[in-house]
């Protein structure tokens, strides 16, 4: 049985100050009645602050069912990288999880699948569990090459590692046209590609450990159809961007999971 894994990637969103107080927000939210509870059984919840914020979210969350993670690393202990951060830094700040190759860094910021590898490898040495991000263009999807383009990046970004990797790794399918947008896959869309991102993991490290790997879902996910995500087969979460970034609304999405889980 795989834990439903709830992520928001806040992206250059909130200081210090406003993601404490996020952090006091949820906290309050999960202390209320049986709410902890019902929460730290049925679903994992994550959140991806900036670098700036993040030792503050993970000093604010420590001890707590609230995981803290990078939205991003370089591939390096340490070393004459300016403006970057190592893996070992963000977990010396209480980082669990680290978001590889989400498509702003892939188009915006230009890193290619050769580095998102170089990173992947990075983050399962120093301990953080990544979160890859895969996910075609519109056009990819007019001209029928989703489900291709986003194995390829999987191979690409996966090359070299072995069964192992199924352990820890989460993967986040997420269309680009979606992200952002307010247009959302349906259900139906995003299960058919993420099952066909399974099945390449099962075709490369065997259908036992392509079964451990949580693969969310992303793009426009929001409190009023995160439900209708989850309770897909293959669709083990959610990789939120806007609607994460209030406490109340990331609480209900939480709160609608939980409930489907139950
Ligand atoms: P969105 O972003 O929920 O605002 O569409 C998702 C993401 O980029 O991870």
């Amino acid at each position: 049985m795989r834990k439903p894994i709830l992520a928001a990637n806040w992206k250059m969103y909130k200081t210090a100050a406003e993601a404490k107080e996020f952090a006091d927000q949820l906290l309050s939210y999960l202390q209320e009645q049986s709410s902890q509870y019902l929460l730290q059984e049925q679903v994992e919840i994550l959140v991806c602050p900036p670098f700036t914020a993040l030792p503050a979210f993970a000093a604010a969350t420590k001890g707590t069912a609230v995981a803290t993670g990078g939205q991003n690393l370089y591939p390096r202990k340490e070393g004459a990288f300016t403006g970057e951060v190592s893996p070992l830094m963000l977990k010396a700040e209480g980082a669990s999880y680290v978001i590889i190759g989400h498509s702003e860094r892939r188009q915006i910021l230009g890193e290619t699948d050769e580095l998102l590898n170089e990173k992947i490898k990075a983050a399962l040495e120093y301990g953080l569990k990544p979160i890859l991000c895969v996910g075609e263009t519109l056009e990819q999807r007019r001209r029928g090459e989703t489900a291709a383009f986003c194995r390829g990046q999987l191979a690409a970004a996966l090359s070299g590692l072995g069964p192992e990797v199924c352990d820890t790794l989460v993967v986040a399918y997420e269309p680009i046209w979606a992200i952002g947008t307010g247009e959302s896959a349906s259900p139906q869309d995003a299960q058919e590609t993420i099952a066909l991102l399974r099945q390449w993991l099962a075709e490369t490290y065997g259908p036992d450990e392509a079964a451990k790997v949580r693969i969310q879902y992303g793009g426009s996910v929001k409190p009023e159809n995160v439900a209708g995500y989850l309770a897909m087969p293959d669709i083990d979460g959610a990789l939120i961007g806007g609607a994460g970034l209030q406490a109340a609304s990331f609480w209900q999405m939480l709160q609608a999971v939980a409930a489907l889980k139950a």
